[in-house]
Parts: structure tokens; sequence; C-alpha cells
């Protein structure tokens, strides 16, 4: 098999990441955008020893579990330009969670170890909104063809798909855009080259609170050079009376990384607030928060079920805003919230006063070295009555951390996952330090896409 070959395939299954799978004798074939059943003719675009990728040219026999995607930026066979913000837009909706579903379940057993028969596997949640349910949109700004573009990368490549309406988010967020575009180009603002790095401009980042239909700017642009930035934003603000701060965020790096170390507010107000069940959350423009609202306090309630104990200490390990801790706080004896962002941590103890919360600390550092501490300080026996909540990145917990967990030896411990990859490695990991998986539970935090989030329980 050699890359530009075209062949017939029928695909077998998804796999995490959201491709399907086909296999041409022992080669694997990956295809992204297909679906079980499917019967394809696909162009081979990259060869290895053990797998290769493929695109698709003709869906020739569609599966029954194929639906049309809905939004024109789409994928498309043969289509080459198209947008990456999501990759699961072909598939019906029930049949996106009941393949979550599946391959939450698969990777836990396969990389996890789990006998799936001794865990409570509770009923899938999918999301109630199924569109415009982000609040966070994170746009590269480049010159392509002579004209400025904002919108998302064709996978795999350095091109921008732009928009006129991205379906993931609100319609003010998607014309705070198209205007953003339409002003960029008129003005005198100079664009980041990522080949060159030379260039002002280089990323619009926006959130919105849905509490307050608020909406926050942040343009990252590669150094303090206001004179036609200071144009764009009069621009917005005369425009969008809903924009209630504006940000700067340097970052001079020549690298993907969106942002730099430096945030600054150039207009309005210090964070977004936005309400969770019966709590109000700030967040500063860095820090992070869930993108969608409604699934976000699913979760929390789940949580909170697990942790309702007047006499327990909970930990927020990676606990960014602090909202699940706070969630939780009325529920517990003492809550301790660990979080590497400065930005975050400032939140989390806002949060806490504008809550009436008394009984939380938060600790700021990386949740290695702040467990450290507290074990040497203050913790040297384990603490009676504990439980853990850890809901880390895509990464999942450094070893260091779970070794700490384990010298704290709660009887439970609640990890939320947006990779089931690392998570099942974390499980096999607790499991050789006496813990058992109790309980999974999908919790679908992004519709339309192969992301996968997931609550489980662990105890001793
Ligand atoms: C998935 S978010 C979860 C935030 C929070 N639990 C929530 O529901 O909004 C992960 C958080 O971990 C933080 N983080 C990443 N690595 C960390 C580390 N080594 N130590 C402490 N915090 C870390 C990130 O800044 C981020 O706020």
């Amino acid at each position: 098999m050699q890359t530009g070959d075209r062949v017939k395939i029928e695909i077998e299954k998804l796999v995490l990441g959201g491709d399907g799978l086909s296999r041409i004798g022992r080669l694997v074939v990956f295809v992204p955008y297909s679906c079980p059943g499917d019967e394809l003719l696909v162009e081979i675009i990259k060869v290895k020893s053990n797998y290769a990728s493929a695109r698709i040219i003709e869906i020739i026999k569609p599966s029954n579990e194929r639906q049309i995607p809905q939004c024109p930026y789409f994928f498309q066979p043969g289509k080459t330009d198209f947008c990456g913000g999501c990759n699961w837009q072909h598939l019906d909706y029930p049949i996106q969670v009941k393949y979550k579903q599946e391959l939450m379940q698969e990777t836990l057993k396969q990389l996890g170890g789990v006998n799936l028969k001794k865990v409570e596997i509770k009923p899938s949640i999918p999301s109630s909104c199924i569109w415009r349910y982000r609040n966070k949109m994170q746009l590269p700004v480049r010159k392509q063809e002579g004209k400025v573009i904002t919108g998302f990368y064709t996978p795999g490549t350095h091109k921008i798909v732009g928009f006129s309406d991205c379906m993931l988010h609100s319609s003010l967020m998607n014309k705070i855009v198209q205007y953003f575009e339409g002003i960029v180009t008129a003005s005198a603002v100079s664009i980041y080259n990522e080949t060159t790095g030379e260039g002002l401009l280089r990323h619009l980042v926006l959130r919105q609170s849905f509490f307050k239909d608020e909406i926050e700017l942040n343009l990252v642009i590669t150094k303090r050079k206001m004179t036609s930035i200071n144009v764009i934003i009069k621009k917005l603000l005369d425009r969008f009376p809903s924009i209630s701060g504006i940000f700067i965020n340097i970052n001079p790096l020549k690298s993907n990384v969106i942002l730099g170390n430096q945030t600054i507010k150039i207009y309005g107000k210090d964070y977004l607030m936005e309400k969770l069940g019966k709590k109000k959350y700030c967040m500063s423009p860095t820090s992070f928060f869930q993108v969608n609202k409604s699934q976000t306090e699913n979760l929390y309630k789940l949580v909170a079920e697990e942790v309702r104990d007047e006499q327990a200490t909970l930990w927020d390990i990676y606990c960014g805003c602090g909202t699940i801790g706070l969630w939780c706080a009325p529920l517990v004896k003492k809550v301790y919230g660990i979080e590497e962002s400065k930005s975050a941590i400032r939140d989390a103890e806002n949060n806490a006063r504008m809550n009436n919360i008394t009984n939380a600390d938060f600790f700021q550092g990386k949740a290695e070295e702040v467990l450290s501490r507290f074990l040497k300080d203050k913790y040297q026996k384990p603490i009676k009555n504990s439980i853990v909540v850890v809901d880390p990145p895509r990464a999942g917990c450094s070893r260091a951390v779970l070794e700490k967990i384990s010298k704290i030896y709660p009887w439970k411990i609640i990890y939320i996952s947006c990779n089931p990859a690392t998570l099942a490695r974390d499980i096999k990991f607790l499991k050789g330090k006496g813990y058992y998986l109790k309980e999974i539970q999908l919790v679908d935090m992004f519709p339309q896409t192969s992301h996968i989030e997931c609550l489980t329980v662990l105890e001793r």
C-alpha cells in the first residue's frame, strides 16, 4: 500500500480521537469523518509500518447511523478546505453518545485492565443543548491570499477556514467575529505571520457568560503596540454593548501556543461572571472554565451526591476557579483546592467570598508540589475521612500526584476525566495502591465532537 492509492473499504468501528477504523489485510487504516458500516472509496495519505491514514473520496454506501451534517463548513468527501472545529457532525447525536460510551468502556478495559462486570456503569447523560452550547472560542487571525481571515484550521494544515456562523457558539459571538474580521481588514493593524514570526495580531479569544449575556474579548498580540489595536477596540465597543471586558495578551513567541504570559486589561470588568446552579462564579480571562454550562451543572450535581458527608475533608485537585469545591462546600467539613494558575486561584478565593463560603482554602502551585508541602508540613499521617476530587487536563494526573493522593489515603476518589486513555492509565496505577473502580458515568460535554468527558468513582 502506498500514498495516493485508492481503495474500497468498509469501516469496522470508531476509535479514540473519532476516526473510523478499517483493515486492508493486516494493515489498520484510520479514516476521519467515517462511521461504522460505511462503504467508502478512500485515498491513502500516510503509510507507516503498522497503520495507514486515508481520506474519504466517495461514500459508496453510507452507514445507516449517518446523518447529513448541518454545518456547511464541515467535512465533505473530496473537499480539502473544511473546518476542523468539530469532527462528529455526520453522526446523529444519540449515536455520538452511544459510541462515546462504548469507547470509554473499551478504553478502560483495554488500557486500564478494568473488569467492567464488576463496575457499576451508570446511564450516560447526554447534553440538553447539542448546538450553540460552547462559551469559548479561540481563533487564529491570519492573512490568506491577501485577505484577513479568522476561523478554525483544516485538520493537519495551517490553512484557516473562515465562517459566518459556527453552530457550536452563540449568534452573538458569531456576529462579533464577523465584525472583527471586517474592521481588522479595513485597519492598519499588521497580522501575524507564522513563518516569519512578524506581525502584531495573532489570535482572538472570546468567552461568553450566559448568565449575564456578556462577552469578554482577549486579543493576542506579539508586542504592546496599541495604536491600531485601540482603533479596533473602540469600534468593537461602539458596535457591541454586551462586550463587558477587553484584554490584550502578549505572546511574542514563535510557537503554536496561543496565550503568552502577560494579560492586560484594556477596558471594562476584570472578569466574567457565570451562574452554575445557585452559585455565582467569576473567571479571569486566562482561568479555566468548563465550556458547556448545563452539563457542568449536571456533572457537579453528580460530584455533590458522592461527597455528601459532613465530616469529610474534600480535596479539589486541579480546581480551576474553585467551582467544584465551592459547589460541594456546604456538604462537607472542609475544602482544600489546589491549582497551578495564579489567576484561577484568585478567582477561587473571590468565588468563596462572593458565595459566603468560609470552609474552603485554596493553594496555588503545581499539585505535585503543593501536596508534597502538605504531606511534609501538616499531614504526615493519612487524613481521616478525606475525599479527593481530581479533574486534570488531558494528560491526566502525574505519577507524583497519584502517589501523594494515595498518601492522603482518601476512602473515595472521584476522578473527572476528559481523556479515557490517561484515565485508564491512572486507574491502573491507583489499583496498585488498593483502590478499585466502583462507578463510571459519561457526561457528554462536547456534542458534535468525539471528545469524551466522564466521571468515575474509586474506593478502597
Ligand atoms: C480540566 S481543568 C479543571 C478545572 C475545574 N475542576 C473545573 O471544573 O472548572 C484542569 C485544571 O488543572 C490546572 N492544572 C494543570 N496542571 C496542573 C498541575 N500540575 N497542578 C495544578 N493544577 C494544574 C489547569 O490550570 C486547569 O485549571
